[in-house]
């Protein structure tokens, strides 16, 4: 009888014990249910490219093939002010304080960044200067995108680029 309770008890306890060895993790299986297991991008990792046929959040100005885009942000003084703080933040090194392309950095560049307030830079579109704030100029200017990412704050550059136009006509 005693025997017999034992054998029974064993039967019910082994199963269990079994169990207990992998809640406890004594016998490991990489169960694919964790978070970190997933693809993801780390910072500074090349972004994934755009899905075939979708619009970004922050509008159509990524989409290459739009051409340039028109500027949505008005040039108010809330916007030219922002701009200004961007524009010396990340613009006035190489092109100067008032545009002309006479930074301090600028003494040290093989290709001269251009001056904004004639030429090129004065004739383009806004969405062209969008652009080129984005993307940068190959190889002579870099792409501006990771200092100024919301498409508001390189609007708002690309409107005091013009208010410094205007004042150095
Ligand atoms: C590291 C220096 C550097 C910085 C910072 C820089 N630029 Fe430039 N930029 C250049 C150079 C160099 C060129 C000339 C490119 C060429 O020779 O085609 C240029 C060209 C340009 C052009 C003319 C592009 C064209 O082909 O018509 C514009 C507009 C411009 N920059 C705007 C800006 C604005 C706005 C910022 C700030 C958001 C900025 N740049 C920041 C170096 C710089």
């Amino acid at each position: 009888m005693i025997k017999r309770l034992i054998l029974i008890l064993g039967v019910v306890a082994l199963p269990l014990m079994v169990g207990l060895l992998f809640t406890y993790d004594v016998i490991k299986i990489d169960w694919i249910s964790f978070m970190e297991i997933q693809p993801s991008f780390n910072p500074q990792e090349d972004p994934l490219p755009l899905p075939a046929r979708s619009v970004p959040v922050q509008g159509a100005a990524y989409i290459a093939e739009l051409g340039a885009p028109v500027n949505p942000v008005p040039a108010d003084e809330a916007s030219l002010a922002r701009g200004k703080a961007a524009y010396e933040v990340s613009c006035a090194l190489c092109h100067g304080t008032a545009g002309n392309g006479a930074g301090p950095f600028s003494a040290f560049l093989q290709n001269k960044p251009f001056n904004l307030l004639e030429g090129a830079p004065l004739t383009n579109s806004d969405g062209a200067l969008f652009l080129t704030i984005t993307n940068g100029v190959a190889g002579r200017m870099p792409a501006l995108i990771e200092n100024l990412p919301t498409a508001t704050a390189r609007w708002d550059v690309v409107n005091y680029v013009r208010s410094l136009q205007a004042a150095g006509q």
